[in-house]
């Protein structure tokens, strides 16, 4: 009888297992339809060795984003400008959705608006965007409409949300803000499908290789991007630092110039040098 009870039990558990499995429709785009992740940052060259997984408050799982995946990069960015997944939606003037071609070989990926960008409602147009625009140009011969620029977070985060006019107003996002925000990107990345990402600073690197080491450790190789964007194609990742960081230390100059070079070969070439 005992044995009869337990074999029922266990047979009522597998049901509920099942059920359960079986009501996990996703229910969002997000969850949905988020494509496979490749084992972390597969390096791809020789220097550097490859970053490790982040603690999981750096990285934490994308959550659900919107109910309905976006017919193209119009209806997405409506969908960005609507957005209230987390605080920054409320207090922001703009959302900075990106700028540029959406038939980009290359995409440019910060980590989130400033002043300028929260009032402009596009990415990089304070200093350090014509910074960026130059290192654009003398470098990669390219001007910002030849590729496209986004951040990891289309918020401004403030340290003081209540006062956007205030200048010096710019902190860092924070985990569960560039959570709920993470999804956008792999999504503009899904209509762009660029050969290779360009990111600027440790943030979008942290968050883009799935690692916790710093810029200055990762940049000088190019990594496989962990989330499979086009079947069969990983896209190349090619971290630098971000141009406000030049601004404050010039001295960084020659190695973000060493590691645009890569970028020029790799879109010349299709090979990283
Ligand atoms: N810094 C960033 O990371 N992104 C911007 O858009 C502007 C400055």
């Amino acid at each position: 009888m005992k044995r009869e009870l337990a074999e029922a039990a266990k047979d009522l558990a597998a049901y509920l297992r099942n059920q359960d499995e079986n009501l996990a429709e996703p229910p969002c785009m997000g969850a949905a339809k988020a494509a496979p992740v490749l084992s972390p940052a597969v390096k791809t060259t020789k220097k550097a060795a490859a970053p490790q997984p982040a603690a999981e408050k750096e990285n934490p799982p994308a959550p659900a984003m919107t109910p309905k995946r976006p017919a193209d990069m119009d209806a997405l960015a409506e969908q960005v400008k609507n957005c209230r997944s987390c605080g920054l939606g409320g207090t922001r003037l703009n959302a900075v959705f990106g700028v540029g071609t959406y038939k980009a070989k290359v995409v440019f990926v910060g980590e989130g608006p400033g002043f300028q960008e929260d009032h402009k409602g596009e990415p990089f147009v304070g200093r350090s965007g014509q910074l960026l625009d130059k290192i654009l140009e003398t470098v990669l011969g390219l001007k910002r409409s030849d590729v496209y620029i986004a951040n990891i977070v289309k918020c401004h985060p403030m340290k003081n949300p209540a006062d956007p006019e205030s200048h010096g107003n710019d902190r860092p996002p924070t985990p569960d803000e560039i959570s709920a925000c993470r999804p956008y990107l792999d999504e503009q990345l899904r209509f762009i499908k660029p050969a290779c990402i360009v990111t600027l600073g440790s943030v979008p690197t942290k968050v883009l290789l799935k690692t916790d080491k710093g810029i200055s450790l990762v940049r000088g190789s190019a990594y496989d991007y962990p989330v499979e964007i086009v079947p069969g194609r990983p896209i190349k990742v090619i971290p630098t630092y971000h141009p406000a960081a030049l601004l404050r230390n010039p001295n960084l100059k020659r190695d973000t110039w060493e590691d645009m070079k890569m970028v020029k070969a790799f879109l010349e070439t299709g090979k990283i040098p």
